[in-house]
């Protein structure tokens, strides 16, 4: 049974049994905990947490969602049943059936026969697992379904109690296996070996919410969720590995291709050997999540998702490489990935292009990376043969991974061919502490994002009301007051401190959007408001500094927006959805939105898109967007429903999740309709004029444009001017004659400075020649030397030497010449006619009598040799030295 089919029965099972078919939401959810979404039922926890309403008719809900979990990234390959992206199919219940529910529509769909809707497994090979003291969930497995009781196994905490790891539902699991066969491993069920009792199914049984804590069975319980719900999670791909008969999940319909597409471009065959079988599996894995994930937005990057997409690109790369590929695999990869998945998720086939220029850019870097890295990888060890060893150092192979990104096993590879061993212990060794050193770092980061347990009460019981779309002053009551950290009642003067209010006028950051700034008062008292952050994505904490007076809990406050803040941030927000637009109108919808910020009067947007923008595109852009503005729309906002929302077709970015009521702005019509909950002008000829600064690049694959709006982008333009006027005015040309003016200057310069070199030339021959002393020894050869002032280079003494021995020229006579620097540095030329050689006089051999006295280095041929010393005290006595050597020939 095909993959795609086994997804369409999971999907007809449930909706039979009256849950709403709800599509896998994008990998990416607005959750700062979390990477990718990691299960099915990721996208329902408002749900679980009793924080929203279900908005499904009979509160029961069925989806096949897209998942990546790469912690064991390592593992791929070498174990069988690990796959960095897969699909989970699930039910949920949100306070309907409970525990006889999942567990008797999962047994149905397991056993019913093939040609009734179901997978067919024969009943005898399943046994299932339940937490320790679940006497419910074993008493319906043994009494309600049937299983016999040696089937139902229990085990602790850590196997059978499911959270999703960080605080939010969680609850004891029932989980179903299938016994795959003796030539899999040891009998004695699940809780002996799970390589051969294969974990098929998880139910969850999610009635309690956990806090902080950490791993899978140390962590505190707070207490029941509101009401009993099930969350279900079948793997895919698993069940794909029975049905079809195969030994592992990367043989299944929708990887195998990979691996065949990988022994042609190869020339490996899979299956002679395990080493190369687990780089066969790697580059069938990893090709569909960094398809998987790059179809949702991410790009590489060095740090968050755009660093696991890196390292799963660079992992199917250099697998290629070591299976023998030798040139470009990535494109063949990605359409054999894409073929297999696009049955099952149609949105690949338009984001075909995208998809591919986005993990090629990638490729060429890396090729480029390996191929500099083998460079010097070559120089190491020409280095380390010449003196005599035969292990490259630790440090040596860190420098290789960590500048040039070159992995370890590339650099054992190497070295064995170069006949080589590698330190690992020390490269182990150094790679344990930049280990450690990041660890700390993201510790550090993280702590101030999730230690947000102090919020919770007034998250969960009084959210914050936002008021400040239309009004930007109100009276509200200060509902909680934070001072260092802690709860307090009351904050004076001089303190920084966070205010809790019921209602709030002001915007808290979000979508890009940064938070208001204003005032706080009551009566003489006076705080100023900082910054606002949302928690929770309910409650609005409002970062302030009291200026005057104090506040107390209770206090009714006037709590004020400064206008002229908002009026720009409206403009910059608004500014920000033209661009937008008008870069999509230019570029194409390849072009994708990968982030955003906007202030007061100054915007930037990123943008995933490979190739640098042309001068021309980017007036076009800011053409565009002023023509927006001037057009002088209306803008609406609506809210609905986020299909409804998509049916307008509003450009959603990831995240939104299934069922909520969204907030669509729209300005101009089709020309730009986005989800967003910013503020924003009402026309858009109240943006005023927007500049664009200009367009970079902000690591591979993604761009960014920065821009003004209204009043800072007229005085962007403004002082533009003034320059554009000063440079006329210093020029004496109109302004539009200002860059040929300057390139004529620039030419003109030029040759300038060509004509003053040439001109100290002529000087200085016919100063050298001035200070050139002839003295004509008793053999016949006469020696004509000088040192020269400081400032007269090596090439100077060349021309200069050359002109001297032109003047000998006929007799025998040798030349010698030096500077004395000020930097300490002592150049010298000497120069011999060919009678001088015919005499027997060397230049070559005249540099070695003079080094000794200078500390120089140098050496040359017969006519002509030079160098440089460094000890210019030696020189009066250098030359006595050479004229002495010249005397004896
Ligand atoms: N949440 C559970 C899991 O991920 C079941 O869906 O295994």
């Amino acid at each position: 049974m095909q993959t795609h089919e086994i997804r369409e029965r999971f999907t007809h099972h449930f909706v039979k049994a009256g849950h709403e078919a709800v599509p896998s939401a994008s990998l990416i959810l607005d959750d700062p905990n979390l990477l990718f979404v990691n299960a099915g039922m990721v996208p329902f926890k408002p749900y679980f947490l009793g924080q929203q309403t279900p908005p499904f008719p009979n509160g029961t809900a069925t989806s096949i969602q897209k998942c990546v979990r790469t912690l064991d990234i390592e593992e791929v390959g070498i174990t069988t049943r690990h796959n960095t992206f897969f699909q989970m199919a699930g039910n949920f219940s949100f306070g309907q059936y409970f525990k006889e529910g999942a567990i008797t529509h999962a047994w149905s769909l397991l056993t019913s026969p093939i040609d009734e809707g179901g997978y067919g497994f024969d009943p005898e090979k399943i046994w299932v697992t339940v937490y320790l003291d679940d006497d419910e969930a074993a008493n319906i497995w043994e009494n309600v379904v049937g299983i016999p009781a040696e089937r139902i196994q229990r085990l602790g905490m850590a196997d059978n109690f499911w959270s999703m790891g960080i605080p939010g539902p969680c609850g004891p699991s029932s989980e179903i296996y299938y016994d795959r066969g003796p030539e899999y491993g040891n009998e004695g069920g699940p809780a002996a070996d799970d390589s051969r009792y294969l974990e098929i199914w998880n139910l969850v049984f999610m009635e309690k919410e956990r806090g902080a804590g950490t791993g899978k069975d140390n962590f505190e319980i707070l207490g029941p969720l509101p009401k009993k719900n099930i969350d279900t999670g079948m793997g895919v791909e698993r069940i794909a590995c029975l049905l079809q008969g195969v030994d592992n999940v990367y043989e299944t319909d929708l990887l195998r291709p990979v691996i065949d597409e990988a022994q042609r471009l190869t020339g490996a065959t899979y299956g002679a050997n395990h080493e190369d079988d687990i780089r066969f599996r790697v580059i069938a894995d990893h090709s569909r999540t960094a398809m998987m994930i790059i179809l949702d937005g991410v790009t590489p990057g060095n740090e968050g998702r755009g660093y696991i997409l890196r390292r799963l690109l660079r992992r199917i790369i250099r697998s290629a490489r070591l299976l023998g590929a030798t040139g470009k695999t990535m494109e063949s990869f990605m359409n054999t990935i894409m073929d297999t998945m696009t049955p099952s998720y149609p949105e690949i086939a338009d984001n075909r292009e995208r998809i591919q220029r986005v993990a090629i850019t990638e490729e060429t870097a890396f090729l480029k990376t390996l191929e500099s890295g083998t460079e010097l990888f070559e120089t190491t060890a020409a280095k380390i043969k010449q003196e005599g060893k035969t292990t490259v150092a630790g440090a040596d192979a860190f420098a290789l991974h960590d500048t040039y990104g070159f992995p370890i096993d590339l650099t054992l590879e190497m070295a064995a061919e170069a006949g080589l061993q590698v330190d690992t212990e020390g490269f182990d060794k150094l790679m344990a502490e930049q280990r450690a050193r990041a660890k700390a770092d993201s510790q550090a980061k993280k702590h101030g994002h999730t230690d947000l347990s102090i919020y919770r009460d007034w998250v969960d019981n009084h959210p914050t009301e936002f008021i400040g779309y239309d009004e930007l002053t109100a009276q509200s009551h200060v509902i909680g007051l934070l001072s260092d950290g802690k709860k307090v009642s009351e904050v004076s003067a001089g303190h920084d401190v966070e205010v809790i209010l019921d209602a709030s006028t002001f915007y808290a950051e979000a979508g890009g959007q940064i938070g208001d700034r204003g005032t706080m008062t009551l009566g003489d008292s006076l705080l100023r408001v900082n910054d606002v952050q949302k928690i929770g994505k309910k409650l609005w904490v409002h970062r302030a500094t009291v200026e005057t007076g104090g506040f107390a809990l209770g206090d009714t406050v006037t709590a004020a927006v400064d206008p002229a803040w908002r009026h720009a941030a409206r403009q910059a927000h608004s500014a920000t959805h033209l661009i937008h637009a008008a870069l999509r109108e230019v570029l194409g919808p390849t072009a994708v939105q990968a982030g955003s910020m906007n202030k007061p009067g100054y915007l930037r947007f990123d943008f995933n898109y490979t190739e640098q923008l042309t001068p021309e595109q980017l007036e076009h852009i800011e053409l565009i967007t002023n023509q927006a503005v001037d057009a002088d729309w209306q803008v609406n906002t609506i809210e609905t429903t986020l299909d409804e929302a998509k049916t307008m077709g509003a450009m959603a970015l990831f995240g939104e999740n299934y069922g909520n009521i969204v907030r669509v702005v729209e300005i101009g019509g089709p020309f730009s309709m986005e989800l967003c909950g910013g503020t924003h002008v009402a026309h858009s000829s109240q943006i005023g004029p927007v500049s664009i600064l200009g367009e970079s690049s902000i690591g591979s694959g993604a761009r960014r444009i920065e821009a003004y709006s209204g009043l800072d982008s007229f005085k962007y333009l403004s002082k533009e001017r003034t320059l554009v006027a000063g440079l006329a005015s210093a020029l004496k040309a109109p302004s539009a004659e200002v860059p040929d003016r300057i390139a004529q200057l620039t030419t003109k310069l030029k040759e300038a400075e060509k004509t003053i070199e040439n001109l100290r030339k002529a000087e200085l021959l016919a100063q050298g020649s001035r200070l050139v002393a002839r003295a004509h020894l008793p053999n016949g050869i006469t020696v004509a030397s000088a040192v020269l002032p400081d400032g007269t280079t090596a090439g100077d003494l060349r021309t200069l030497a050359a002109d001297v021995k032109n003047h000998l020229a006929g007799e025998a006579g040798v030349v010698l010449l030096a500077s004395s620097t000020s930097d300490g540095k002592v150049p010298f030329v000497v120069a011999a006619t060919k009678e001088a050689i015919a005499r027997g006089a060397n230049a070559g051999t005249i540099v070695k009598t003079l080094n000794p006295y200078i500390d120089g280095r140098g050496g040359g041929k017969p006519d002509m040799a030079q160098g440089s010393g460094s000890n210019p005290d030696g020189l009066p006595e250098g030359l006595k030295a050479a004229s002495d050597h010249i005397a004896t020939l």
